[in-house]
């Protein structure tokens, strides 16, 4: 397949064809609008492909998702979130040697410059850390202003994936009135996130296993899904030439959308709210099918994946396991699955392709662990941090990258003639 063929207003355009390593098929339009003067008309940019990529490939169909060829399913059982992020970003697994090298690197830069602290005093106590964490992030700039020059690329990308989640905790100290934990380099990325979260100056805290492990999980399971909304608007910003604190932190503020990765909150309020009501899960299923209320089943369906998210099946698996292993009994994880279960069954959501999302489960184990609710998004942004830096870099690699500028189609007004003020009625 070479090429597709255009019939508009009685001429004929040519449209070279390119066909990904899995067999996706793309009609190239990059000369339509000087042969034809025609552009295309996509609006959500569901059957518009905006780059290629070489970095995660997702079969909706299929429930497929792997990181760089690795299926989501072997990387989660095995894979250590900071083997994923260095795979993520350079492309390969690292040997035990490059690993060693890698781990030590980002606990070195964990620490945030003291005087950053100072912000937080400025914060609202209840501040969303979602708003706290992209304003941290996009004033790393300022304290790193080489973030412009191209040779300091590699260390701020170890600053930014190092001081993330300690931005972060941070955050979570600051909105209960406790004193910050400082990193501590003895322990792994997620025992030190964990650290800085749990632990109180007063009395030792020793991070359990069953927590490390299940955050591991749920970092593994977030760090990359190819071009979803926050994604593609690291790489939109990224495209201006921007430099990459101010670009993560526009991701940040995408991702904070209650439909992307504001969901996991909006689901665990909706399990809460359905609990509230008597735990009437089936008022809510027949609610969301109601065209004339706006309420949505949150954590419920996807753009691309019309199967199972192969994340929210392992994460399912996860809860039962974090639960139990915590001693936890958590009613909503009960409504969860008994709406789960009425929705698969029911035409609406089965017409549809309406499945669980990555965030349908996931904060019923956020919770599990004793991260409160507003904080799940930016668990997801620690999560999806290694995703946005390596196609921000695919992206400013690119030797033919052009900033992205997408047209339009106006349905404005035509052109009409000025009136002074003093002449309008
Ligand atoms: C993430 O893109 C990614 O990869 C995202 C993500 C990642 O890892 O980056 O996977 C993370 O963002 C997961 C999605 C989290 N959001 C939610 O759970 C919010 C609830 N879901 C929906 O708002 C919705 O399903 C979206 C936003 C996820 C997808 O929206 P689309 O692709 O625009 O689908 P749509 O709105 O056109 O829905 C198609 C139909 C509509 O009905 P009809 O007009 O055909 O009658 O399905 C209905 C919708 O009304 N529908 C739902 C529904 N989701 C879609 N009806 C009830 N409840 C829902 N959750």
């Amino acid at each position: 397949m070479s090429s597709a063929k255009l019939n508009l207003d009685g001429s004929e355009y040519e449209l070279p064809v390119t066909v990904g390593s899995e067999g996706e098929v793309g009609l190239d339009i990059s000369r339509l609008r000087k042969q034809s003067g025609a552009i295309t008309f996509d609006p959500g940019y569901g059957n518009t492909g905006s780059c290629s990529s070489s970095i995660t490939f997702i079969d909706g169909e299929k429930g497929i998702l792997r990181y760089r060829g690795y299926p989501i399913e072997q990387l989660a059982e095995s894979c250590r979130f900071t083997e994923v992020i260095y795979l993520l970003v350079n492309g390969e697994l690292p040997t035990q040697a490059q690993y060693q090298e890698f781990r030590e690197s980002l606990t070195r830069h964990s620490l945030i410059h003291e005087d950053m602290k100072k912000f937080f005093e400025g914060y609202a106590i209840t501040a969303h850390p979602m708003a706290i964490l992209s304003s941290m992030v996009s004033v790393l700039s300022s304290y790193y202003p080489e973030a412009r020059d191209e040779e300091a690329r590699e260390l701020n990308i170890i600053r930014l994936l190092a001081k993330a989640k300690t931005i972060a905790a941070f955050s979570y100290k600051k909105s209960i009135g406790q004193p910050f934990i400082y990193p501590n380099n003895s322990l792994s990325y997620c025992e030190n996130f964990l650290n800085m979260m749990f632990a109180v100056p007063a009395e030792p805290f020793d991070v359990p296993q069953v927590l490390t492990d299940a955050l591991n999980l749920l970092l593994v399971l977030h760090a990359d899904h190819e071009q979803n909304c926050s994604t593609s608007t690291v790489r939109m910003v990224g495209s201006s030439q921007a430099n990459i604190f101010a670009s993560i932190s526009a991701g940040i503020n995408a991702l904070w959308g209650p439909l992307h990765g504001g969901a996991n909150q909006k689901v665990i309020e909706m399990l809460q709210r359905i609990r509230s009501d008597g735990s009437n899960y089936k008022k809510y299923v027949d609610m969301a099918k109601d065209k004339d209320d706006e309420f949505r089943l949150m954590g419920f369906g996807h753009r691309v994946y019309k199967n199972f998210d192969p994340r929210a099946r392992l994460l399912k698996k996860s809860a039962d396991e974090v639960l139990e292993k915590l001693g936890v009994d958590d009613p909503l994880l009960e409504i969860a699955k008994n709406l789960e279960e009425v929705a698969l069954e029911d035409g609406y959501f089965v017409e549809r392709k309406l499945y669980p999302n990555v965030d349908f489960y996931s904060g019923i184990i956020y919770r599990a662990m004793g991260i409160p609710t507003n904080m799940f998004t930016v668990m997801f942004a620690l999560g999806r941090l290694p995703g946005w830096i390596a196609h921000w870099m695919e992206m400013r690699n690119d030797p033919h990258g052009r900033i992205h500028r997408p047209r339009q189609i106006y349905t404005g007004q035509t052109e009409r003639k000025f009136v002074p003020i003093e002449d309008r009625d």
